[in-house]
């Protein structure tokens, strides 16, 4: 406030000693409120405009009553009691006009402010992904459900039957030191962790009457020293697929079947010797390097082959074990490293990355 308030000082001081003084005095009082009500905008503001003036304390009113009504002179009294009631009437009615305004404006802002916006984005949940090891295995999987394999699953602490002996590993065979076993103390029996998927080939066959088409997801251990590529445990998938006349055709064509849909189009396959003590012949599963094509990379070592897994035809003596018919039945096995081919087609360099949770790798496969 920039002008002095009148009515800290008397209508004798103010020089207003008879009604038409008295009246512009009064005039130029309501003037003031006019103003002041005019410029005062927000409810917090307009608080404090209200109190100033009808304040019980130093509200403007009352100091009319005190400094002008109190100390005049009997006979101006009556005229200062007219104006300052005609005053209050019109501060009375602009205050309860206004107030209503800036009380409804109030409510709308504090409603605005409160009120659930639809048009704003929502707040988003991180999800998770599936690991890519599950992914690989759902896509490995595939390829085999979709031509008429089905999954089945087995323990992971077996007996030495399964995981050795019926596989045609004797007790004092070399595969066997290869293997680099977990056994686990305290059984009453010897038992071991599974160190591979193909002891589900004989519980399988031992259950069930051929024709056999099967794959065995699952986690298999071996006492590797853990480094970029190996660790204590890892995925395989395991497959058998046993008939009455299955050939070594069939089984080199579901494999040329596999890598394509697994590498694409342009992937060729190759098979290469190998040994496996339950298989005969076996095979080491190559297919052209996905990375160069074949022409020779860093991937490949410049072979322009990949290896992919192991595979054979089932040997005649693992069905000796099964109780099936040597003569009657055939058919191939093969186990993949589920880590192995995930590493390979996602071009992930150290196996350890596939264990760490880290999300900022997990990410990269959404
Ligand atoms: N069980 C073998 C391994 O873990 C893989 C394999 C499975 C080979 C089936 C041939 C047939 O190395």
């Amino acid at each position: 406030m920039t002008t002095h308030d009148p009515t800290e000082q008397t209508l004798a001081q103010l020089g207003a000693v008879d009604p038409e003084a008295v009246a512009r005095q009064f005039s130029e009082l309501r003037q003031r409120f006019d103003e002041q009500a005019a410029r005062t905008s927000g409810a917090e503001a307009w608080r404090a405009f209200v109190v100033s003036w009808t304040g019980r304390k130093s509200g403007t009113l009352s100091h009319i009553g005190d400094n002008w009504l109190k100390p005049a002179p009997p006979a101006l009294k009556r005229a200062i009691g007219q104006e300052l009631n005609r005053l209050k009437d019109h501060i009375e009615a602009v205050l309860a006009e206004k107030s209503r305004g800036i009380e409804a404006a109030e409510q709308t802002a504090a409603a605005a402010r409160s009120k659930l916006d639809l048009s704003l984005p929502g707040a988003a949940r991180a999800l998770g992904t599936r690991h890519l090891i599950r992914q690989t295995y759902e896509e490995l999987q595939h390829i085999f459900l979709s031509i008429g394999f089905s999954v089945v699953e087995g323990p992971e602490i077996e007996t030495p039957y399964y995981n050795f002996e019926a596989l045609n590993i004797p007790e004092h065979h070399p595969a066997r030191d290869n293997m680099d076993t977990f056994y686990v103390a305290g059984s009453r029996e010897l038992r071991l962790l599974r160190t591979h998927t193909s002891p589900m080939q004989v519980r399988t066959m031992e259950k069930q009457p051929p024709p056999v088409r099967i794959i065995v997801p699952g986690k298999v251990y071996r006492r590797d020293n853990p480094d970029a590529t190996h660790g204590y445990m890892f995925h395989q998938i395991e497959g058998l697929a046993v008939d009455t006349d299955i050939t070594f055709c069939d089984f080199k064509g579901t494999v040329e079947h596999f890598v394509r849909e697994f590498l694409g189009p342009q992937a060729r396959t190759r098979l290469r010797p190998s040994y496996f003590p339950f298989t005969e012949p076996s095979a080491e599963v190559d297919a052209s390097c996905h990375v160069c094509g074949g022409s020779g990379c860093r991937t490949c070592k410049f072979s322009g082959w990949i290896e992919l897994f192991g595979a054979g035809m089932v040997d005649p003596a693992v069905y000796g074990f099964v109780g099936y018919d040597p003569g009657k039945l055939s058919g191939f096995a093969f186990g993949m490293g589920v880590d192995r081919l995930a590493m390979m087609k996602y071009g992930v360099s150290e196996l350890p990355l596939l264990y760490q949770n880290d999300v900022r790798f997990l990410r990269q496969f959404p």
